[in-house]
C-alpha cells in the first residue's frame, strides 16, 4: 500500500512547504483542482525540483464529452506526471477513446476513474444515481477495467468487491482516510489504515489529516510504519 498525501492547502507557498517538509519520504503526492488551477504546470515542476522521485498524482476528474476529455488526457500526458483520473461516469466510450490516445505516447501516465465521490451517503448517491453505492460502484469499475484503464478511485469499503469483480491488480485508490480517527469533516465513508488493508486498498489519500496535524512529518512517519 502506498500514502498519497493531498495538498490541498490555501497557497502554493504553503504546499511547497509542506513538501519540503516530507521530501524524504517515498510518497505520491496529490494536486488536485484548488492548487493546479491556481499554480499550473510550474508548480508540478517545482514539486518535482524538491524530489525528482516524487510520483504526482493529479487529481482532476475529467468528465466531458470523449473527443474532449481524450484531447485533455493527451494533453495531461505532457506534463510530465504519473497518474491521473477521468470520472467512471464519463462512460465506456469516452474512456476507450482516452486510452485509445494514450497509448500512443511513450510511457503514459496511469489512469483511474472516480467511481462514488467519498463525500457521498448512499441516500445523496440514489439521488443522483437511483442506485445503491455499493453495486454501482462495482459496475462503473467494471466498465473503467474493460476500457482498459488502470483502476479505480472508490472508498474503502468497495475495494475488495471491485477487485473480485475486475483483478487483484486493478488499482484502487481510496481517499476518505482517517488514520487515526480524526475527524471526518466532508466526507462520509472514511476508514482508517488497518481496514484500507484488509481490503487490499493500492493507495491510500490523505489530506486534512497531515496537512492540518501540528507535525505533518511526524504523521507522515506514522502513517508510513503502519502500512
Ligand atoms: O482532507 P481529506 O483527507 O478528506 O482529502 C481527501 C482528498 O481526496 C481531497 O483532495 C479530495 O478532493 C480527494 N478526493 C475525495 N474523494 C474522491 C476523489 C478525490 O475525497 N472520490
Amino acid at each position: 500500500m502506498r500514502l498519497c498525501v493531498a495538498l490541498d492547502l490555501p497557497t502554493k507557498e504553503e504546499n511547497l512547504s509542506l513538501a519540503k517538509e516530507i521530501k524524504d519520504f517515498d510518497i505520491w503526492l496529490k494536486v488536485g483542482f484548488r492548487a493546479y488551477i491556481r499554480d499550473g504546470k510550474e508548480f508540478l515542476d517545482e514539486l518535482k525540483t524538491i524530489n525528482p522521485n516524487f510520483k504526482i498524482f493529479l487529481d482532476l476528474k475529467l468528465y466531458d464529452i470523449p473527443n474532449t476529455m481524450a484531447d485533455a488526457a493527451q494533453e495531461i500526458a505532457k506534463l510530465g506526471i504519473d497518474m491521473f483520473n477521468v470520472h467512471a461516469s464519463s462512460g465506456k466510450i469516452a474512456m476507450n477513446m482516452v486510452m485509445d490516445r494514450l497509448s500512443k505516447i511513450k510511457n503514459r501516465p496511469l489512469v483511474l476513474a472516480v467511481t462514488a465521490l467519498t463525500s457521498f451517503d448512499n441516500d445523496n448517491f440514489r439521488s443522483i444515481y437511483n442506485e445503491d453505492i455499493d453495486q454501482k460502484a462495482i459496475k462503473m469499475a467494471k466498465d473503467s477495467f474493460d476500457s482498459g484503464l488502470d483502476g479505480v478511485v472508490c472508498s474503502v469499503f468497495e475495494s475488495f468487491n471491485i477487485k473480485e469483480h475486475s483483478s487483484k491488480e486493478f488499482i484502487t485508490l481510496t481517499p476518505g482516510i482517517r488514520p487515526f480517527g480524526e475527524e471526518s469533516g466532508d466526507q462520509k465513508r472514511v476508514a482508517d489504515i488497518a481496514k484500507a488493508k484488509k481490503e487490499l486498498v493500492d493507495f491510500i489519500v490523505v489530506g486534512r489529516p497531515i496537512y492540518k496535524a501540528s507535525n505533518p512529518k511526524e504523521v507522515v512517519q506514522k502513517i508510513l510504519k503502519k502500512i
